[in-house]
């Protein structure tokens, strides 16, 4: 039983050095940021930034491996889909069809079940959800 349970303790200390690595700040010219009213801006910020942006908060969990593979392969592919930092970089069409899905998703699924677990103030509320509505409906084009 010993030699199970201090296996499993090797275990998990040998799995801290496989890294994925994510960089939680990346430099990226301001103008990129996508412009929005303050009151949508601090929505954003609350509830999409940790994985829609270049400024992330990585939780203590994040250092911790396995889990921090787990937070840092959603960060990458939400920078990857939809990065707020960098949002004046795609061009209309790009623009249009991200404005399209947003408010898809944060009908259905946004910020993600196992974000707002953790971070239970991110979760949106019936009116976040209606101003983000409000906000995307005004930058569509017909
Ligand atoms: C915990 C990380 C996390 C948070 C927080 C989060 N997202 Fe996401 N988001 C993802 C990941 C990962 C994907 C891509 C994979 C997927 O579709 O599940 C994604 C996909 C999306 C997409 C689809 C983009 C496309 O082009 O397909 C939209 C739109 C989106 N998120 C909007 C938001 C909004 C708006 C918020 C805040 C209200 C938010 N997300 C918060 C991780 C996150």
């Amino acid at each position: 039983m010993k030699k199970f349970i201090l296996s499993i303790v090797i275990f998990f200390i040998a799995i801290q050095f496989i890294k994925m690595d994510i960089q939680e700040h990346i430099d990226a010219p301001k103008e990129l940021e996508i412009k929005t009213s303050k009151e949508i801006a601090i929505i954003l910020k609350n509830s999409c930034y940790d994985c829609h942006s270049n400024s992330v908060n990585m939780p203590l969990y994040g250092y911790v491996a396995p889990i921090s593979w787990y937070v840092r392969d959603h960060i990458k592919s939400g920078r990857k889909v939809l990065n707020f930092s960098e949002f004046n970089a795609y061009d209309e069409t790009t623009q249009q069809k991200k404005y399209e899905k947003i408010i898809d998703a944060t009908v259905i699924r946004m910020p993600l079940p196992s974000y707002t677990l953790m971070h239970k103030s991110s979760e949106l509320s019936y009116d976040e959800k209606q101003l983000i509505k409000a906000w995307v409906k005004s930058k569509m084009q017909e």
